[in-house]
Protein backbone atom coordinates (compact mmCIF):
# COMPACT_ATOMS: atom_id res chain seq x y z
CA UNK A 1 0.00 0.00 0.00
CA UNK A 2 1.35 3.83 -1.12
CA UNK A 3 1.70 5.60 2.23
CA UNK A 4 -0.63 8.50 2.51
CA UNK A 5 -1.01 12.11 3.58
CA UNK A 6 -2.96 11.94 6.73
CA UNK A 7 -6.08 14.51 6.02
CA UNK A 8 -6.46 17.34 8.22
CA UNK A 9 -10.08 17.38 7.49
CA UNK A 10 -12.67 15.04 9.34
CA UNK A 11 -12.54 10.90 8.87
CA UNK A 12 -15.00 10.25 6.55
CA UNK A 13 -15.05 7.01 8.47
CA UNK A 14 -14.43 6.07 11.90
CA UNK A 15 -11.27 6.61 13.36
CA UNK A 16 -9.80 8.29 16.52
CA UNK A 17 -8.42 11.20 16.03
CA UNK A 18 -7.12 14.06 18.23
CA UNK A 19 -4.92 17.18 18.24
CA UNK A 20 -0.99 16.82 17.41
CA UNK A 21 -0.03 13.10 16.50
CA UNK A 22 -2.97 10.79 15.67
CA UNK A 23 -2.67 7.08 16.52
CA UNK A 24 -4.06 6.60 13.17
CA UNK A 25 -3.52 5.47 9.84
CA UNK A 26 -5.43 6.98 7.06
CA UNK A 27 -6.00 5.12 3.79
CA UNK A 28 -7.34 6.18 0.47
CA UNK A 29 -9.66 3.29 -1.24
CA UNK A 30 -8.48 4.61 -5.06
CA UNK A 31 -11.48 3.03 -6.31
CA UNK A 32 -14.19 4.99 -4.62
CA UNK A 33 -12.00 8.20 -3.62
CA UNK A 34 -12.99 7.56 0.21
CA UNK A 35 -10.59 7.63 3.05
CA UNK A 36 -10.24 6.09 6.19
CA UNK A 37 -9.13 6.53 9.54
CA UNK A 38 -7.94 3.10 11.26
CA UNK A 39 -6.62 3.45 14.66
CA UNK A 40 -3.27 1.97 15.49
CA UNK A 41 -2.38 0.43 18.60
CA UNK A 42 0.35 -1.35 19.50
CA UNK A 43 2.11 -0.69 16.47
CA UNK A 44 -1.08 -2.51 14.68
CA UNK A 45 -4.66 -2.24 13.16
CA UNK A 46 -7.10 -4.03 13.43
CA UNK A 47 -7.84 -6.84 10.45
CA UNK A 48 -11.44 -6.23 10.79
CA UNK A 49 -11.13 -2.27 10.80
CA UNK A 50 -10.25 -3.04 6.99
CA UNK A 51 -13.49 -4.39 6.64
CA UNK A 52 -15.20 -0.84 6.20
CA UNK A 53 -13.50 -0.44 3.23
CA UNK A 54 -16.12 -1.17 0.41
CA UNK A 55 -16.48 -0.34 -3.43
CA UNK A 56 -20.70 -1.17 -2.52
CA UNK A 57 -23.52 -2.47 -0.11
CA UNK A 58 -22.45 -6.52 -1.67
CA UNK A 59 -19.35 -5.92 -1.09
CA UNK A 60 -17.34 -7.82 0.97
CA UNK A 61 -15.15 -5.89 2.23
CA UNK A 62 -11.19 -5.54 2.65
CA UNK A 63 -8.94 -7.96 3.24
CA UNK A 64 -5.72 -8.35 4.39
CA UNK A 65 -3.67 -11.38 2.30
CA UNK A 66 -1.05 -12.75 4.40
CA UNK A 67 0.22 -16.59 3.10
CA UNK A 68 2.31 -18.15 6.19
CA UNK A 69 1.27 -15.42 8.59
CA UNK A 70 4.52 -13.59 7.49
CA UNK A 71 3.03 -9.64 9.00
CA UNK A 72 0.12 -10.94 11.14
CA UNK A 73 0.03 -10.41 14.79
CA UNK A 74 -2.41 -13.43 15.78
CA UNK A 75 -2.51 -12.43 19.51
CA UNK A 76 -1.41 -10.25 22.01
CA UNK A 77 1.87 -12.39 24.34
CA UNK A 78 3.58 -11.88 27.32
CA UNK A 79 5.82 -15.06 27.18
CA UNK A 80 8.67 -14.39 24.67
CA UNK A 81 10.34 -11.75 22.83
CA UNK A 82 12.64 -12.18 19.76
CA UNK A 83 14.20 -9.27 17.79
CA UNK A 84 15.15 -11.10 14.72
CA UNK A 85 17.49 -8.33 13.39
CA UNK A 86 19.60 -7.52 16.50
CA UNK A 87 19.64 -11.20 17.54
CA UNK A 88 17.32 -10.99 20.90
CA UNK A 89 15.69 -13.80 22.47
CA UNK A 90 13.75 -13.45 26.00
CA UNK A 91 11.61 -15.61 28.12
CA UNK A 92 9.83 -13.06 30.45
CA UNK A 93 11.69 -10.62 29.82
CA UNK A 94 14.70 -12.35 30.61
CA UNK A 95 17.65 -12.54 28.01
CA UNK A 96 18.27 -16.40 27.06
CA UNK A 97 22.04 -15.64 27.25
CA UNK A 98 21.64 -15.01 31.45
CA UNK A 99 19.22 -18.18 31.22
CA UNK A 100 21.25 -20.69 29.59
CA UNK A 101 24.30 -19.81 32.03
CA UNK A 102 22.19 -19.88 34.96
CA UNK A 103 18.95 -21.29 35.50
CA UNK A 104 17.89 -24.78 34.48
CA UNK A 105 15.56 -25.97 32.63
CA UNK A 106 12.60 -26.83 35.34
CA UNK A 107 13.20 -23.43 36.53
CA UNK A 108 13.15 -21.52 33.03
CA UNK A 109 9.58 -23.83 32.08
CA UNK A 110 8.27 -22.30 35.55
CA UNK A 111 9.48 -18.52 34.48
CA UNK A 112 7.41 -19.56 30.96
CA UNK A 113 4.42 -20.43 32.27
CA UNK A 114 3.67 -18.38 35.28
CA UNK A 115 5.55 -15.53 34.32
CA UNK A 116 7.98 -14.71 37.45
CA UNK A 117 11.10 -17.01 38.26
CA UNK A 118 10.06 -18.41 40.95
CA UNK A 119 11.24 -18.85 44.68
CA UNK A 120 13.06 -21.72 46.19
CA UNK A 121 9.68 -23.49 48.02
CA UNK A 122 8.01 -22.67 44.36
CA UNK A 123 11.02 -24.20 42.66
CA UNK A 124 11.13 -27.24 44.83
CA UNK A 125 7.23 -27.88 44.75
CA UNK A 126 7.24 -27.18 41.11
CA UNK A 127 10.45 -29.72 40.50
CA UNK A 128 8.73 -32.33 42.98
CA UNK A 129 5.36 -32.59 41.21
CA UNK A 130 6.91 -32.83 37.80
CA UNK A 131 9.23 -35.93 39.06
CA UNK A 132 6.17 -37.09 40.23
CA UNK A 133 4.43 -37.30 37.13
CA UNK A 134 6.58 -38.64 34.99
CA UNK A 135 5.50 -42.39 35.07
CA UNK A 136 3.21 -43.39 32.18
CA UNK A 137 0.32 -46.25 32.10
CA UNK A 138 1.63 -49.13 31.86
CA UNK A 139 -0.88 -49.44 28.63
CA UNK A 140 0.68 -47.12 26.67
CA UNK A 141 3.67 -49.78 26.43
CA UNK A 142 1.51 -51.74 24.52
CA UNK A 143 0.86 -49.37 21.88
CA UNK A 144 4.59 -48.67 21.81
CA UNK A 145 5.01 -52.08 21.31
CA UNK A 146 2.46 -52.29 18.70
CA UNK A 147 4.75 -50.00 16.23
CA UNK A 148 7.38 -51.44 13.88
CA UNK A 149 11.11 -51.63 15.31
CA UNK A 150 12.01 -48.88 12.83
CA UNK A 151 9.27 -46.39 13.10
CA UNK A 152 9.81 -42.74 13.95
CA UNK A 153 9.96 -41.61 17.49
CA UNK A 154 8.18 -38.78 16.61
CA UNK A 155 5.84 -40.71 15.08
CA UNK A 156 5.49 -42.52 18.34
CA UNK A 157 5.56 -40.09 20.28
CA UNK A 158 2.78 -37.67 18.43
CA UNK A 159 0.71 -40.52 18.46
CA UNK A 160 1.05 -41.31 22.21
CA UNK A 161 1.25 -37.64 23.19
CA UNK A 162 -2.34 -37.86 21.51
CA UNK A 163 -3.45 -41.22 24.10
CA UNK A 164 -3.14 -39.06 26.97
CA UNK A 165 -5.93 -37.80 26.27
CA UNK A 166 -8.09 -40.72 26.56
CA UNK A 167 -6.32 -41.56 30.07
CA UNK A 168 -7.49 -38.30 31.69
CA UNK A 169 -10.68 -37.27 30.50
CA UNK A 170 -10.38 -34.36 33.15
CA UNK A 171 -8.38 -32.85 30.73
CA UNK A 172 -11.49 -31.39 28.92
CA UNK A 173 -12.12 -29.07 31.74
CA UNK A 174 -9.71 -26.50 30.01
CA UNK A 175 -11.08 -23.31 32.20
CA UNK A 176 -10.49 -25.07 35.07
CA UNK A 177 -7.34 -23.55 36.64
CA UNK A 178 -6.67 -26.94 39.24
CA UNK A 179 -7.07 -29.00 35.67
CA UNK A 180 -4.72 -26.89 33.76
CA UNK A 181 -2.09 -26.94 36.65
CA UNK A 182 -2.67 -30.89 36.75
CA UNK A 183 -2.23 -31.30 32.88
CA UNK A 184 1.13 -28.86 32.52
CA UNK A 185 2.69 -31.21 35.64
CA UNK A 186 1.57 -34.35 33.58
CA UNK A 187 3.07 -33.28 30.31
CA UNK A 188 6.13 -31.84 31.22
CA UNK A 189 6.42 -34.85 33.48
CA UNK A 190 5.21 -37.24 31.04
CA UNK A 191 6.91 -35.92 27.78
CA UNK A 192 10.96 -37.80 28.79
CA UNK A 193 9.22 -40.71 29.53
CA UNK A 194 6.89 -41.02 26.40
CA UNK A 195 9.94 -40.11 24.49
CA UNK A 196 13.09 -42.47 25.77
CA UNK A 197 10.16 -45.38 25.91
CA UNK A 198 9.90 -44.96 22.15
CA UNK A 199 13.43 -44.80 21.92
CA UNK A 200 14.05 -47.81 23.62
CA UNK A 201 10.85 -49.74 21.45
CA UNK A 202 13.59 -48.89 18.45
CA UNK A 203 16.25 -50.23 19.96
CA UNK A 204 14.16 -53.45 21.19
CA UNK A 205 15.68 -52.43 24.68
CA UNK A 206 13.87 -53.07 27.83
CA UNK A 207 11.75 -49.82 28.95
CA UNK A 208 13.44 -48.26 32.25
CA UNK A 209 11.27 -46.45 34.79
CA UNK A 210 12.13 -43.01 36.21
CA UNK A 211 14.50 -42.56 38.93
CA UNK A 212 13.12 -39.98 40.99
CA UNK A 213 16.20 -38.82 42.46
CA UNK A 214 17.83 -37.70 39.28
CA UNK A 215 17.34 -34.16 37.94
CA UNK A 216 15.20 -33.56 34.77
CA UNK A 217 17.43 -34.07 31.95
CA UNK A 218 19.33 -36.19 34.13
CA UNK A 219 16.75 -38.83 34.25
CA UNK A 220 15.89 -38.63 30.60
CA UNK A 221 19.52 -39.62 29.97
CA UNK A 222 18.88 -42.51 32.64
CA UNK A 223 15.70 -43.55 30.81
CA UNK A 224 17.48 -43.81 27.13
CA UNK A 225 20.94 -45.05 28.00
CA UNK A 226 20.62 -47.12 31.30
CA UNK A 227 21.72 -51.06 30.73
CA UNK A 228 22.95 -53.30 33.04
CA UNK A 229 24.27 -50.76 36.14
CA UNK A 230 21.94 -51.30 39.30
CA UNK A 231 22.03 -46.91 39.55
CA UNK A 232 22.67 -44.89 36.71
CA UNK A 233 24.67 -41.92 37.17
CA UNK A 234 24.44 -38.86 34.36
CA UNK A 235 27.51 -37.72 33.35
CA UNK A 236 27.41 -33.91 35.05
CA UNK A 237 28.77 -32.23 31.75
CA UNK A 238 26.44 -33.95 29.08
CA UNK A 239 23.17 -33.76 32.33
CA UNK A 240 24.41 -29.74 32.04
CA UNK A 241 24.65 -29.68 28.31
CA UNK A 242 20.97 -31.44 27.57
CA UNK A 243 19.70 -29.19 30.63
CA UNK A 244 21.24 -26.11 28.32
CA UNK A 245 19.68 -27.31 25.16
CA UNK A 246 16.40 -27.74 26.74
CA UNK A 247 16.24 -23.86 28.32
CA UNK A 248 17.21 -22.77 24.62
CA UNK A 249 13.73 -24.73 23.07
CA UNK A 250 11.55 -24.18 25.54
CA UNK A 251 9.73 -21.41 23.66
CA UNK A 252 9.71 -19.20 20.46
CA UNK A 253 6.57 -16.94 20.33
CA UNK A 254 4.47 -18.11 17.54
CA UNK A 255 6.37 -20.19 15.49
CA UNK A 256 4.51 -22.68 13.50
CA UNK A 257 4.06 -25.53 16.37
CA UNK A 258 2.96 -23.32 18.86
CA UNK A 259 0.48 -21.62 16.73
CA UNK A 260 -0.55 -25.38 15.78
CA UNK A 261 -1.16 -25.41 19.76
CA UNK A 262 -2.59 -22.78 20.06
CA UNK A 263 -5.44 -23.13 16.91
CA UNK A 264 -6.46 -26.48 17.71
CA UNK A 265 -6.68 -25.15 21.17
CA UNK A 266 -9.19 -22.51 20.35
CA UNK A 267 -11.50 -25.32 19.51
CA UNK A 268 -11.19 -26.07 22.91
CA UNK A 269 -9.71 -29.91 22.12
CA UNK A 270 -7.90 -30.88 25.69
CA UNK A 271 -4.17 -30.01 25.63
CA UNK A 272 -2.89 -33.19 24.98
CA UNK A 273 -4.42 -33.42 21.90
CA UNK A 274 -3.63 -29.76 20.89
CA UNK A 275 -0.06 -30.59 21.77
CA UNK A 276 0.24 -33.89 20.09
CA UNK A 277 -0.60 -31.17 16.60
CA UNK A 278 1.70 -28.87 18.07
CA UNK A 279 4.53 -32.20 18.05
CA UNK A 280 3.10 -32.63 14.45
CA UNK A 281 4.11 -29.37 13.63
CA UNK A 282 7.34 -29.62 15.03
CA UNK A 283 8.08 -32.91 13.10
CA UNK A 284 8.51 -30.99 9.46
CA UNK A 285 12.07 -30.55 8.10
CA UNK A 286 11.30 -26.40 7.88
CA UNK A 287 10.72 -26.40 11.85
CA UNK A 288 12.08 -29.25 14.44
CA UNK A 289 13.52 -31.46 11.82
CA UNK A 290 15.46 -28.89 10.79
CA UNK A 291 18.92 -30.64 12.52
CA UNK A 292 18.16 -34.03 11.38
CA UNK A 293 18.65 -32.35 8.16
CA UNK A 294 21.76 -30.28 8.91
CA UNK A 295 23.23 -33.65 9.71
CA UNK A 296 21.97 -35.55 6.25
CA UNK A 297 23.43 -32.54 4.93
CA UNK A 298 26.86 -32.47 6.40
CA UNK A 299 27.09 -36.69 6.00
CA UNK A 300 26.39 -35.90 2.43
CA UNK A 301 28.98 -33.28 2.07
CA UNK A 302 31.58 -35.76 3.00
CA UNK A 303 34.16 -33.63 3.71
CA UNK A 304 35.54 -30.39 3.52
CA UNK A 305 37.42 -30.24 -0.10
CA UNK A 306 33.19 -30.64 -1.21
CA UNK A 307 32.07 -27.49 1.09
CA UNK A 308 32.43 -24.97 -1.92
CA UNK A 309 30.81 -27.30 -4.54
CA UNK A 310 27.65 -27.36 -1.87
CA UNK A 311 27.49 -24.07 -1.91
CA UNK A 312 27.13 -23.05 -4.88
CA UNK A 313 24.47 -25.93 -5.47
CA UNK A 314 22.95 -23.84 -2.47
CA UNK A 315 23.00 -20.80 -4.48
CA UNK A 316 22.08 -21.92 -7.79
CA UNK A 317 18.37 -23.16 -5.85
CA UNK A 318 19.39 -26.54 -6.33
CA UNK A 319 19.33 -27.17 -2.32
CA UNK A 320 19.08 -25.16 0.87
CA UNK A 321 21.70 -24.75 3.61
CA UNK A 322 20.32 -26.88 6.11
CA UNK A 323 20.66 -25.16 9.77
CA UNK A 324 20.82 -21.24 7.90
CA UNK A 325 17.84 -19.11 7.43
CA UNK A 326 15.04 -18.38 9.63
CA UNK A 327 11.79 -16.49 9.48
CA UNK A 328 12.33 -13.66 12.18
CA UNK A 329 16.45 -13.90 12.83
CA UNK A 330 17.78 -11.79 10.13
CA UNK A 331 21.02 -11.70 12.08
CA UNK A 332 22.80 -14.82 14.55
CA UNK A 333 20.13 -16.96 15.88
CA UNK A 334 21.38 -16.13 19.61
CA UNK A 335 21.02 -19.91 20.53
CA UNK A 336 22.91 -20.83 17.77
CA UNK A 337 25.97 -18.87 19.91
CA UNK A 338 25.36 -20.65 22.84
CA UNK A 339 24.84 -23.87 21.38
CA UNK A 340 27.99 -23.84 19.84
CA UNK A 341 30.15 -23.27 23.33
CA UNK A 342 27.66 -26.46 24.72
CA UNK A 343 29.27 -27.88 21.56
CA UNK A 344 33.16 -28.01 22.52
CA UNK A 345 32.22 -29.07 26.15
CA UNK A 346 30.27 -32.47 24.96
CA UNK A 347 33.01 -32.90 22.30
CA UNK A 348 35.57 -32.50 24.75
CA UNK A 349 34.04 -35.60 26.93
CA UNK A 350 32.96 -37.52 23.88
CA UNK A 351 35.77 -36.71 21.34
CA UNK A 352 35.12 -34.69 18.64
CA UNK A 353 32.28 -35.10 15.84
CA UNK A 354 34.25 -35.29 12.78
CA UNK A 355 31.24 -33.41 10.42
CA UNK A 356 32.11 -30.59 12.91
CA UNK A 357 35.20 -29.69 10.27
CA UNK A 358 32.48 -29.40 7.31
CA UNK A 359 30.30 -27.22 9.18
CA UNK A 360 32.78 -24.87 10.55
CA UNK A 361 33.51 -24.30 6.58
CA UNK A 362 29.84 -24.40 5.70
CA UNK A 363 29.47 -21.32 8.29
CA UNK A 364 32.55 -19.70 7.32
CA UNK A 365 32.30 -19.70 3.70
CA UNK A 366 28.36 -18.74 3.90
CA UNK A 367 29.01 -15.86 6.60
CA UNK A 368 31.28 -14.40 4.19
CA UNK A 369 29.41 -15.01 0.53
CA UNK A 370 26.83 -12.51 -0.71
CA UNK A 371 24.28 -14.37 -1.64
CA UNK A 372 23.90 -15.39 2.09
CA UNK A 373 24.89 -12.23 3.43
CA UNK A 374 21.84 -10.25 1.27
CA UNK A 375 19.35 -12.65 2.16
CA UNK A 376 20.54 -12.32 6.08
CA UNK A 377 20.65 -15.97 5.98
CA UNK A 378 22.65 -17.07 9.18
CA UNK A 379 23.18 -20.20 11.40
CA UNK A 380 19.93 -21.01 13.01
CA UNK A 381 19.60 -23.24 16.42
CA UNK A 382 19.52 -26.24 14.44
CA UNK A 383 22.85 -25.95 12.74
CA UNK A 384 25.04 -27.59 15.89
CA UNK A 385 22.28 -29.23 17.77
CA UNK A 386 22.88 -32.30 15.51
CA UNK A 387 26.31 -32.49 15.53
CA UNK A 388 26.07 -32.53 19.79
CA UNK A 389 23.15 -34.95 20.11
CA UNK A 390 25.17 -36.92 17.57
CA UNK A 391 28.39 -36.56 19.67
CA UNK A 392 25.66 -37.45 22.87
CA UNK A 393 24.82 -40.80 21.16
CA UNK A 394 21.56 -39.80 19.97
CA UNK A 395 20.41 -41.16 16.55
CA UNK A 396 19.06 -38.72 14.12
CA UNK A 397 15.59 -40.15 14.42
CA UNK A 398 15.49 -38.30 17.94
CA UNK A 399 16.54 -34.97 17.29
CA UNK A 400 13.06 -33.76 16.69
CA UNK A 401 12.29 -35.63 19.98
CA UNK A 402 14.65 -33.37 21.63
CA UNK A 403 12.98 -30.90 20.56
CA UNK A 404 9.65 -31.31 21.59
CA UNK A 405 10.56 -31.76 25.11
CA UNK A 406 11.13 -28.48 26.00
CA UNK A 407 8.91 -27.04 24.08
CA UNK A 408 6.16 -28.72 26.04
CA UNK A 409 6.42 -25.91 28.69
CA UNK A 410 6.27 -23.27 25.97
CA UNK A 411 3.45 -24.98 23.94
CA UNK A 412 1.35 -25.06 27.10
CA UNK A 413 2.10 -21.36 27.81
CA UNK A 414 1.06 -20.33 24.72
CA UNK A 415 -2.38 -22.50 25.12
CA UNK A 416 -3.07 -21.30 28.24
CA UNK A 417 -2.55 -17.51 27.43
CA UNK A 418 -4.51 -17.73 23.96
CA UNK A 419 -7.81 -19.50 26.45
CA UNK A 420 -7.65 -16.36 29.03
CA UNK A 421 -7.26 -14.25 26.25
CA UNK A 422 -10.59 -12.50 25.97
CA UNK A 423 -9.95 -11.17 22.34
CA UNK A 424 -9.27 -14.81 21.34
CA UNK A 425 -11.89 -17.21 19.67
CA UNK A 426 -11.72 -20.10 17.50
CA UNK A 427 -8.87 -20.09 14.82
CA UNK A 428 -10.41 -19.42 11.65
CA UNK A 429 -8.79 -17.33 8.98
CA UNK A 430 -9.81 -16.08 5.71
CA UNK A 431 -9.50 -16.97 1.72
CA UNK A 432 -9.18 -15.38 -1.47
CA UNK A 433 -11.69 -17.66 -3.65
CA UNK A 434 -10.12 -18.18 -7.16
CA UNK A 435 -12.01 -21.09 -7.91
CA UNK A 436 -14.54 -21.66 -10.23
CA UNK A 437 -17.60 -20.24 -10.00
CA UNK A 438 -21.12 -21.89 -9.60
CA UNK A 439 -21.74 -24.28 -12.50
CA UNK A 440 -24.34 -27.26 -13.15
CA UNK A 441 -23.39 -30.81 -12.02
CA UNK A 442 -22.60 -32.73 -14.99
CA UNK A 443 -24.19 -37.08 -14.49
CA UNK A 444 -21.20 -39.61 -15.28
CA UNK A 445 -22.39 -40.58 -18.28
CA UNK A 446 -22.41 -36.77 -19.92
CA UNK A 447 -18.73 -36.58 -18.83
CA UNK A 448 -16.35 -37.09 -21.70
N1 LIG B 1 19.57 -22.01 2.06
C1 LIG B 1 19.58 -21.32 0.91
N2 LIG B 1 18.76 -20.30 0.62
C2 LIG B 1 17.87 -19.98 1.56
C3 LIG B 1 17.79 -20.66 2.81
C4 LIG B 1 18.69 -21.70 3.04
N3 LIG B 1 18.67 -22.37 4.20
N4 LIG B 1 16.79 -20.11 3.56
C5 LIG B 1 16.26 -19.14 2.82
N5 LIG B 1 16.91 -19.05 1.62
C6 LIG B 1 16.69 -18.07 0.57
C7 LIG B 1 15.42 -18.37 -0.20
O1 LIG B 1 15.68 -19.20 -1.31
C8 LIG B 1 14.98 -16.99 -0.59
O2 LIG B 1 15.78 -16.57 -1.68
P1 LIG B 1 15.13 -15.67 -2.87
O3 LIG B 1 14.75 -14.38 -2.19
O4 LIG B 1 16.20 -15.56 -3.88
O5 LIG B 1 13.94 -16.44 -3.33
C9 LIG B 1 15.34 -16.12 0.61
O6 LIG B 1 16.47 -16.81 1.20
C10 LIG B 1 14.23 -15.99 1.62
O7 LIG B 1 13.83 -17.30 2.02
P2 LIG B 1 12.37 -17.69 2.46
O8 LIG B 1 12.16 -19.16 2.18
O9 LIG B 1 11.37 -16.73 1.91
O10 LIG B 1 12.44 -17.46 4.01
P3 LIG B 1 11.40 -17.99 5.05
O11 LIG B 1 11.37 -16.99 6.14
O12 LIG B 1 10.10 -18.35 4.42
O13 LIG B 1 12.04 -19.37 5.51
C11 LIG B 1 13.18 -21.02 6.70
C12 LIG B 1 12.65 -19.58 6.74
C13 LIG B 1 12.03 -21.99 6.41
C14 LIG B 1 13.73 -21.35 8.09
C15 LIG B 1 14.28 -21.12 5.63
O14 LIG B 1 15.33 -20.22 5.90
C16 LIG B 1 14.82 -22.54 5.48
O15 LIG B 1 14.23 -23.35 4.77
N6 LIG B 1 15.96 -22.87 6.17
C17 LIG B 1 16.49 -24.20 6.16
C18 LIG B 1 15.69 -25.06 7.12
C19 LIG B 1 16.02 -24.77 8.56
O16 LIG B 1 17.18 -24.66 8.94
N7 LIG B 1 14.95 -24.68 9.39
C20 LIG B 1 15.10 -24.47 10.83
C21 LIG B 1 14.49 -23.16 11.23
S1 LIG B 1 14.77 -22.88 12.93
C22 LIG B 1 13.59 -23.78 13.69
O17 LIG B 1 12.55 -24.12 13.20
C23 LIG B 1 13.88 -24.15 15.06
Amino acid sequence: MTPVQPKTQAPQSQGTGSAGRRDSLSVTDNRTGKTYELPITNGAIHATDLRQIKTGPDDFGMMSYDPAFNNTAACISRISFIDGDKGILRYRGYPIEALAEKSTYLETAYLILHGELPTEKQLNDWAYHITHHTFIHESIKKFLDGYHYDAHPMGMLISTIAALSTFYPDAKDIFNEESRRKQTYRLIGKMPTLAAFAYRHSLGMPYVYPDNELSYPGNFLNMLFKTTELKYRPNPTLERALDILFILHADHEQNCSANAMRSVGSSHADPFSAAAAATAALYGPLHGGANEEVLRMLMQIGSVANVPAYIKRVKSGEVRLMGFGHRIYKNYDPRARIIKHVAYEVFDVMGKNPLLEIALECERIALEDDYFVSRKLYPNVDFYTGLIYQSMGFPMTMFPVLFAIPRTSGWIAQWQEMLLDPEQKIARPRQIYLGADERPYIPLVNRG
